[in-house]
């Protein structure tokens, strides 16, 4: 059996960034799977037909998420490998390793109460938007999308306020190239955090996620509770910003969103609606391999080659527009992905969006982006739609001013005693942090 791949289309670089749907048309012209290279010299398949999208999302007997024998073919320092390679986690176990890791992280979300959740999201805007009010302006994607979901993870984590510039710094600095100096210090601290927040916890459990996962019935060691906490942060925070960021674009340059700020027709949800659908926070993702060689959608794929799905693509039409497939109800997209992986926290995730969004907008009503949503720039890199910038003006607001303000109107934040730097380490060592590509 021959497998021909033909010339792979770059997803990195600023063309994929600046017009992906140029790309997708030209990926069309190959059917339901099209060659791509992730990063120079790694290439995969990507699927960008809804239907194929959903046979092989719904499919774990012929597709398989552990990627060890794939990534046994690539060089230690390939660049995908940070977000790619195999960990001890839900995202690349299969089947009763993968539902085990996967019953923590469900079971201890459903534990945080919706209305306490919005009260947590609300504390965590004020605290950021404290930051800027004063000033009249703001960029929404680094001074608000890019922390509130770290700042978030923080306290629903268990550690007090002022841990969470450690974690919003860490993060921020892996959006440097992978390798670099800076990165390398940023998964460095990203580790060291994380190491502190499970030793705290180890001495002292509070009502948080990271006591949760440790007493789950799952019964996982310490390293595997690590790795799911890092999971968790990893996978929630980009996809949140996106959504967030995106979704305020979106607001803030239609006047029939911008008249929602001042009591119009349409909400926030729809904004986040209209993104989930017509442009994913995570474009392309779901590395699956097949188990064996199979034939899928017209195109023959060896065993252990690397499949990718392009929720983006899927979603949509060659002109950008939500397939017509695709119910107008938010119900049938792809941004969540489907089958056993789909994301786990879909739910508190929406609640967070939404909750971060009418706060900004509720504090600063008259908010308006200083550069027209067709010549705002995106990240480059194959995986996200990520909105680099997102400059906006608005009416400076005070502490001292009267009425309800991010200063006076802040949620308590939680009750997680200060962490002490004394507690005991755990046995282990920290897994290396997934780096944004
Ligand atoms: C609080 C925020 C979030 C958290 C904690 C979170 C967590 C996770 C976790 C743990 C997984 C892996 C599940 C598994 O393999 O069984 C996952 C998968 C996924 N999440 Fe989320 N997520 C969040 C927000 C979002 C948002 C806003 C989106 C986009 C709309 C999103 C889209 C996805 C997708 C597409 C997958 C599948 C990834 C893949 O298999 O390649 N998530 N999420």
């Amino acid at each position: 059996m021959t497998h021909y791949m033909p010339d792979p289309v770059p997803l990195y670089g600023p063309d994929y960034a600046a017009d992906p749907h140029a790309v997708y048309a030209k990926l069309r012209q190959y059917g339901p799977l099209a060659p791509v290279e992730i990063s120079p010299g790694v290439s995969a398949y990507l699927v960008t037909d809804h239907r194929a999208a959903l046979d092989l999302l719904q499919d774990p007997a012929t597709w398989a998420k552990d990627p060890r024998l794939w990534q046994a073919t690539l060089p230690e320092d390939c660049p995908v490998l940070p977000m790619m390679k195999w960990r001890p986690n839900a995202l690349f176990n299969d089947g009763d390793a993968h539902a085990r890791y996967r019953s923590v992280i469900t079971d201890s979300f459903s534990l945080i109460e919706p209305h306490l959740l919005r009260q947590q999201v609300a504390h965590a805007a004020d605290l950021l938007i404290r930051e800027f009010a004063a000033t009249g302006e703001t960029d929404l994607v680094t001074q608000y999308a890019r922390p509130l979901p770290l700042v978030l993870f923080n306290a629903l984590f268990g550690m007090p306020d002022h841990y969470s510039p450690r974690l919003v710094a860490a993060l921020a600095g892996m959006f440097e190239s992978t390798g670099s100096e800076k990165a390398n210090n940023a998964d460095a601290d990203f580790e060291q955090y994380v190491m502190e927040l499970v030793s705290l916890k180890q001495g002292q459990r509070g009502h948080d996620l990271t006591s949760w996962f440790m007493d789950h019935p799952a019964g996982l060691s310490l390293e595997e509770v690590i790795h799911q906490v890092v999971l968790t942060m990893a996978a929630g925070h980009e996809p949140t910003t996106n959504l967030i960021s995106n979704s305020l674009s979106r607001m803030l340059s239609n006047p029939d969103y911008y008249s929602t700020l001042s009591g119009g027709a349409l909400t926030a949800r729809d904004a986040i609606n209209d993104v989930l659908r017509s442009e994913p926070p995570m474009a392309n993702y779901s590395a699956h391999f097949p188990r064996r060689n199979v034939r899928f959608h017209g195109t023959w794929i060896h065993a252990n080659q690397l499949v990718l799905v392009s929720y983006h693509a899927a979603n949509t039409t060659p002109d950008g527009l939500p397939a017509d497939s695709i119910r107008t109800d938010g119900g049938a997209h792809l941004a969540w992905a489907a089958g056993p992986h789909a994301c786990p926290v879909k739910q508190p995730a929406l609640l967070i969006a939404t909750a971060a969004i009418e706060r900004l907008t509720s504090h600063l009503c008259d908010l308006e982006l200083t550069v027209p949503r067709d010549q705002l720039s995106w990240r480059p890199g194959p995986f996200h739609r990520a909105l680099a910038h997102l400059p906006a003006r608005f009416t400076p607001i005070t502490p001292d001013q009267a009425g309800v303000t991010p200063w006076t109107s802040s949620s308590p934040s939680p009750s997680t005693p200060p962490a002490a730097t004394s507690t005991p380490k755990p046995n282990t060592s920290a897994p290396s942090a997934p780096q944004p590509a």
